[in-house]
C-alpha cells in the first residue's frame, strides 16, 4: 500500500480537495486503484447536525453517512463510491477511545493522547486503506494500490497537531518509499509591482518541518503562473527539489486542473517518489471536455435553469445539484445559465423574482428542511404545472409538488405535518419510523432500491431498468392513504420502494405535461462528470425540446 498525504500550509480554503481530487485523477489514468481518506478535525461525529449555511451541502454516501462536500467531490472525480469511514474526525476517533476505555480494553493503563490516540489514527487509516472499494469505472470491488489521505485544515493549527504526529509515526512504520507528502500552499502575486511572495510557503513550510514531517512535493496555488526563478527558491527553503515544485495557477473550470498540473510532469514524480512504475497518464477525456467547455462558452447556445430553494445566498448549500445541472447540460451540449430565487419571495405574487421563473426553461424546485418557503415552492409548481414548464422537484421539492396537486386538483386542504401537525389532509407525514427525540439520527438515509414502473418517464430516463439505487436523506414522506385518490387524478407515482407504502418518484404523464417529476430521492449525489444522473439529463433534454420518447441512455455520451 503506497500513501499519498496531502496536506496545507498558512491560508486555508485555496482549494487544496480540488488538488487532491486532481491528482487523483492522473494517478487513476496512469492505471492505479485509489481509495482517498479525508481527516476533519473536528470534533463533529458527523456532518448532518451541521448548518447548511455555515458548512456548505451535507453530501449523503451509500452507506447513509453524512459528510462535506469534499467526498462529494472525491467521488465525483475518482468515480468511487466511499463510506463513512473513509472520513475521520477527532469525533470519530475519540468516541473509539472512549469506548475502549469503557470496556476496559486499556487494561487499567494511562489513556494518553500519545500513544492512543495516535495509535487509533493510523489504526483507523491503515484499516480504511486496505478495504476494497467500489469503482464505478470497472464496476467492480478491488483493493486500492494508493490511499490519498487529506488533512484539512492548516499545518500548525492546535487540532490538527495530533494527526501530523500520527502521521509522522505512520512514514517511519511504513517506510519513506511508501509515502509521498504534498504540501499546498498559496503563493499571493503583488500586482503593482508583478512579484510573487513565498514567504508564506517558506513559513507554512517550516511548521511541517517543526513537526518532523519533510514535504516531498510543493504544489502552489497562484493568481499567476510561477517562473523557474520563483518555484527554484520555493524549493531552496522546503527541501523539495526544483523539479518537484508545481503550480496550480487560477483556472475558470476545475477540470482544466488534471491537465495543468499533468503539464508539468508531476505523475513521473509521484511515481518515482513512491517507487513504482510510470505510465503515461491518458487525460484525453478531460481535454475534450474543458474544450467542450471552452466551446460552449463562445457560441450562444444556453439552457436557462432556475433554482428555487431555501439556502439560496450559500450556493454551496446546493453544490451537488448545480454539479448535476452543469453535468447534464454539458451532455445535452448546452450552457448552464443558472438563477436562483428563495422561493419565500415568491409567495408574493408581485416580487421581481417572478421574472426569472417565467424566463426560465426550466424550474428546479430544491430540498431544504422546515416550513419556511415552502409557500412560495408551492406557486412555483402550480405555474410550471399550468404552464407545462419543465419542472423537476427534488425531496421537499416533491413533497410541495404533492401537496399543490392536493391542493389545486383534488380540492383539498392540504398540508405537510412538518409546516402543520393538525392539517385537515396530511398528505406528507412523518415517517412511521421517525423519532421526534433525538434529532440527530433519525432520518431516511443512504442507497436505497426504488422499483420504477413500466414505460414511465422515469423508468425511461433510467434506461428502462425496473429498480434504481440512489441516496436519500428525509424524514417526511407522502402519506400513503391518499395514493389511490392522487392516481384517480392523474398524478402517477411511477416510483415506489419494494414495499409499495414509500413513494419515492411522482410524474405526470407525457401526454399531459413535457416534463413534470419530482423525487422523494437525491439523484444529484450521483452525478459525474461523464455520466450525469439520468434524471437531470432528462430535466435538461425537456428544457430544451429534445426529450425523446423512447429510452435515455445516460451513459455513453460523447463529449467533443
Ligand atoms: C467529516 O465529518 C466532519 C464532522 O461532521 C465534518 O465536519 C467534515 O466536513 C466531514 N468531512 C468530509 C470530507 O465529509
Ligand atoms: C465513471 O464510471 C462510469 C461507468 O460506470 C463511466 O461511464 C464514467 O465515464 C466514469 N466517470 C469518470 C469521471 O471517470
Ligand atoms: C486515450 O483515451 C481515449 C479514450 O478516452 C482513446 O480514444 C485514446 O486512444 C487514448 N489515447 C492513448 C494514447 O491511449
Ligand atoms: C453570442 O452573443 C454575443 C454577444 O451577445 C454575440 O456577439 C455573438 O455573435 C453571439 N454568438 C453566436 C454564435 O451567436
Ligand atoms: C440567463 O438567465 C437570465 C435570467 O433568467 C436571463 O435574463 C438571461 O437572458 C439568460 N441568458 C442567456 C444567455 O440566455
Ligand atoms: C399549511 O400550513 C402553513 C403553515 O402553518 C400555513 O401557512 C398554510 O396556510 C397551510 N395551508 C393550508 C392549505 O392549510
Ligand atoms: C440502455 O438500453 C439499451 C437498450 O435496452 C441497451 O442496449 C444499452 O446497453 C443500455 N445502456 C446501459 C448503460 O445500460
Amino acid at each position: 500500500m503506497k500513501y499519498l498525504v496531502i496536506c496545507g500550509g498558512t491560508v486555508s480554503g485555496i482549494g487544496k480537495g480540488t488538488i487532491v481530487s486532481s491528482i487523483g485523477v492522473i494517478l487513476k489514468a496512469c492505471g492505479y486503484k485509489l481509495t482517498a481518506i479525508k481527516i476533519d478535525p473536528y470534533l463533529n461525529i458527523d456532518a448532518g447536525t451541521m448548518s447548511p449555511y455555515e458548512h456548505g451541502e451535507v453530501f449523503v454516501l451509500d452507506d447513509g453517512g453524512e459528510v462535506d462536500l469534499d467526498l462529494g467531490n472525491y467521488e465525483r472525480f475518482l468515480n468511487l463510491t466511499l463510506t463513512w469511514d473513509h472520513n475521520i474526525t477527532t469525533g470519530k476517533i475519540y468516541k473509539n477511545i472512549i469506548e475502549k476505555e469503557r470496556r476496559g480494553d486499556y487494561l487499567g493503563k494511562t489513556v494518553q493522547v500519545v500513544p492512543h490516540v495516535t495509535d487509533e489514527i493510523q489504526n483507523w487509516i491503515f484499516r480504511v486503506s486496505q478495504q476494497p472499494i467500489f469503482d464505478r469505472d470497472t464496476n467492480e470491488e478491488s483493493k486500492p494500490d494508493i490511499c490519498l489521505v487529506e488533512v484539512g485544515g492548516t499545518v500548525g493549527d492546535i487540532e490538527g497537531a495530533t494527526y501530523f504526529e500520527a502521521l509522522r509515526q505512520l512514514i517511519l512504520k511504513v517506510g519513506l518509499e511508501n509515502v509521498c507528502l504534498i504540501f499546498t500552499s498559496f503563493v499571493p502575486y503583488l500586482r503593482g509591482s508583478g512579484e510573487l511572495k513565498t514567504k508564506p510557503t517558506q513559513h507554512g513550510n517550516k511548521e511541517l518541518r517543526s513537526l518532523g514531517l519533510i514535504a516531498d512535493m510543493i504544489v502552489c496555488r497562484s493568481e499567476v503562473p510561477l517562473d523557474m526563478a520563483t518555484k527554484e527558491k520555493i524549493a531552496l527553503f522546503t527541501n523539495a527539489r526544483p523539479d518537484r515544485v508545481f503550480c496550480c495557477e487560477d483556472v475558470n473550470t476545475v477540470y482544466k486542473v488534471p491537465v495543468q498540473l499533468e503539464s508539468q510532469g508531476i505523475s513521473k514524480q509521484i511515481c518515482d517518489k513512491l517507487n513504482i512504475e510510470w505510465r503515461v497518464p491518458n487525460l484525453s477525456r478531460y481535454i475534450s471536455y474543458v474544450s467542450l467547455w471552452e466551446r460552449l462558452k463562445e457560441d450562444n447556445t444556453t439552457v436557462t435553469i432556475v433554482i428555487v430553494g431555501k439556502y439560496t445566498e450559500s450556493q454551496d448549500a446546493y453544490m451537488s445539484l448545480v454539479k448535476a445541472l452543469f453535468h447534464a447540460a454539458m451532455a445535452c451540449k448546452r450552457k448552464l445559465n443558472l438563477t436562483w430565487v428563495e422561493s419565500e419571495n415568491l409567495e408574493n405574487p408581485e416580487h421581481p423574482d417572478w421574472e426569472k421563473v417565467y424566463q426560465s426553461q426550466g424550474v428546479l424546485v430544491a430540498g431544504g428542511f422546515g416550513g419556511r418557503g415552502a409557500e412560495g415552492k408551492i406557486l412555483t409548481v402550480k405555474y410550471a404545472r399550468e404552464n407545462k414548464k419543465p419542472m423537476l422537484g427534488i425531496c421537499l421539492g416533491m413533497q410541495m409538488a404533492v401537496i399543490e396537486y392536493a391542493r389545486n386538483v383534488l380540492g383539498l386542504s392540504a398540508n405537510s405535518t412538518e409546516v402543520d401537525e393538525h392539517t385537515e389532509n396530511p398528505v406528507i407525514i412523518d415517517m412511521p419510523d421517525f423519532d421526534k427525540e433525538n434529532k440527530g439520527h433519525t432520518m431516511r438515509l443512504g442507497s436505497k432500491p426504488t422499483s420504477l414502473t413500466q414505460d414511465s418517464l422515469a423508468y425511461r430516463l433510467y434506461n428502462g431498468s425496473s429498480v434504481v439505487w440512489e441516496r436519500h436523506r428525509h424524514r417526511f414522506e407522502v402519506n400513503p392513504q391518499y395514493i389511490t385518490r392522487f392516481e384517480e387524478a392523474g398524478l402517477i407515482f411511477s416510483g415506489k420502494d419494494p414495499t409499495n407504502t414509500r413513494m419515492e418518484v411522482v410524474e405526470l404523464s407525457q401526454q399531459t405535461h413535457p416534463f413534470f417529476l419530482g423525487t422523494q430521492y437525491h439523484p444529484e449525489f450521483k452525478t459525474s462528470p461523464f455520466t450525469p444522473s439520468p434524471i437531470y439529463y432528462g430535466f435538461i433534454l425537456a428544457a430544451i425540446n429534445l426529450l425523446p420518447s423512447g429510452l435515455i441512455d445516460s451513459r455513453h455520451i460523447e463529449f467533443n
